[in-house]
């Protein structure tokens, strides 16, 4: 390879994009709804189990494994596993998880990163001030979504100008790349973003109970819906498959991501800690800005069976139905939902850009494309791949891509490269490689930790989902008839594009081959 290969410009740069990937619209929406929807205090023991066993061990391993890949001028999936088990012709193709997975949630995420731009757009013009019931704010969201009606499409003008804005900002940031696109916006972005989300904390913790008939829809007792534990539900494998899942989404694990950004490191840097950094500074955003905000706010304004309700209903309910119905009801309301919806955009984008570098990466480095050009052909296959979740959002295409993007690929790659690690390149080789340049040494628990529990608990749940629902979700059952031929449709595509995938990995590896040769 003649190329030089992209590199990050700093520590904290590389700390803060990897924050930045990982905090997202799973930390602000997601995670409240989950943790409501799964009984408060019930779900959050799953949760914390879930950090200590799955995800931080998973973080290790994926900078490490990213930093070893990069040694070998890989940067994303197929070549850094390829790297880690030179021997093996096919665990190459087993990479896909890593380009194929990021692809399908980001050409929705996007999406949903537009409405949250135009809805901090529609908060600063007092748009959303004027709405005074909760009807009225339905209304809003599905004429904005445009599926309001039994019209064919869904999408509004208004959603397509928006989504245009965002899907250029994203452009325009990969196109400038590793140090000059990602790291840049994410050192200017996640500052602004915390200094939002703690203003809204602060708003939200000096709330004195608003309804005199409901003292007790307070502040503390908000807090108390997602902290007293209830040990109850535990045996519920639903709750533990939402918690588990959370991790995995709201940490970016398992989707190609942390290898592709921990491709760029150098071989001395420190990741141990930078892992350990930003999975904490994900969990501050989530637990601590998140959990402070969301739920409290809506138990306070709501009280603790409507909020349940109000998660049952999904998660952009609670967002942007929810939410700026609980600002109208406070002084400076429409700056507060501006704050709101600009952190969710500032949060959104810093993880779509890197949902889309696995692919970006693949292309540049394994085939060896110059940047414009990669730029210009993710552009067009993206932006191509995005119009199914705007027009057919009505026909449930958005819910089926989270489904396999957001759930099962991530789970399925974060298996494929925990195995590898630990028990084809070895334990001992992957400790040692964890632990260069590292200022401080793990706890020796976590090498059995990640040689046993973590590989055993993410084929738990792997088995658990083919034995309870693979079939389920094959045959679509509950999609409803008139929506079965689009979800199909799109399940086709999803096909055609890992195919397309497994063939450029071909390509790239016999190109390899023949420039080793002459
Ligand atoms: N980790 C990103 C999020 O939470 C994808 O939204």
């Amino acid at each position: 390879m003649t190329k030089q290969r992209q590199r990050w410009g700093s520590k904290l740069g590389i700390i803060l994009a990897v924050a930045g990937s990982a905090v997202g619209l799973g930390n602000f929406l997601r995670f409240p709804v989950q943790a409501a929807k799964n009984g408060g205090g019930a779900f959050m023991i799953p949760y914390l189990i879930a950090l200590f066993l799955l995800g931080i061990p998973l973080m290790w391993v994926e900078w490490t494994a990213g930093r070893f890949g990069g040694g070998y001028e890989h940067s994303s999936a197929p070549g850094i596993f390829q790297s880690l088990w030179k021997k093996n012709r096919f665990i190459k193709y087993f990479g896909i998880a890593g380009i194929f997975g990021p692809l399908l949630i980001y050409i929705y995420y996007v999406y949903i990163e537009s409405w949250t731009l135009a809805y901090a757009f529609f908060s600063i013009t007092g748009q959303l001030s004027g709405i005074t019931t909760n009807a009225g704010f339905v209304e809003l969201l599905r004429s904005y979504q445009g599926i309001s009606g039994d019209s064919f499409f869904s999408g509004s003008f208004l959603s397509l100008v928006f989504f245009l804005i965002t899907f250029g900002i994203n452009i325009f940031v990969l196109h400038y790349g590793i140090r000059g696109g990602i790291e840049k916006l994410c050192t200017i972005t996640m500052p602004i973003l915390f200094i939002f989300g703690i203003i809204l904390m602060i708003r939200v913790i000096t709330l004195s109970a608003p309804d005199p008939a409901h003292p007790d829809w307070n502040f503390i007792n908000g807090l108390g819906f997602l902290w007293n534990p209830d040990f109850s539900v535990l045996k519920s494998a639903t709750v533990w498959m939402a918690a588990t899942g959370q991790i995995f989404f709201t940490l970016s694990l398992g989707m190609g991501v942390i290898l592709t950004y921990a491709s760029y490191l150098k071989k001395e840097d420190d990741v141990v800690q930078s892992g350990l950094g930003a999975a904490s500074t994900n969990e501050f955003a989530e637990v601590i800005i998140a959990g402070t905000i969301v739920i409290p706010a809506a138990f306070i304004f709501f009280g603790p069976s409507e909020i349940i309700n109000i998660a049952n209903s999904g998660a952009f309910n609670l967002g942007f139905i929810t939410m700026p119905q609980i600002f109208n009801k406070m002084p400076w309301g429409a700056i507060l939902g501006f704050l709101w919806f600009s952190m969710l955009f500032l949060a959104a984008v810093t993880s779509s850009v890197s949902l889309a570098q696995p692919a970006i990466a693949f292309l540049e480095d394994e085939l060896d494309l110059p940047r414009n050009k990669v730029v210009t052909i993710f552009t067009a296959v993206s932006f191509l791949l995005c119009l199914p979740s705007i027009f057919f959002l009505n026909r449930g295409v958005l819910d089926d891509l989270d489904f396999w993007g957001g759930n099962l690929f991530i789970v399925l790659g974060a298996t494929i490269e925990i195995i590898l690690l630990a028990w084809v390149f070895g334990i001992e080789n992957a400790w040692e490689e964890m632990h260069l340049g590292a200022r401080m040494k793990l706890p020796r628990i976590y090498k059995f930790i990640i040689k046993y529990i973590t590989p055993s608990f993410l084929l738990l749940i792997l088995g658990y989902w083919f034995i309870n629902d693979w079939w389920r979700v094959i045959t679509m059952e509950g999609v409803s008839k008139e929506n079965v031929p689009f979800i199909l449709a799109m399940r086709l595509v999803m096909l055609a594009l890992l195919v397309l995938l497994a063939a450029l990995v071909w390509k790239a590896w016999r190109k390899r081959k023949m420039e080793d040769y002459h």
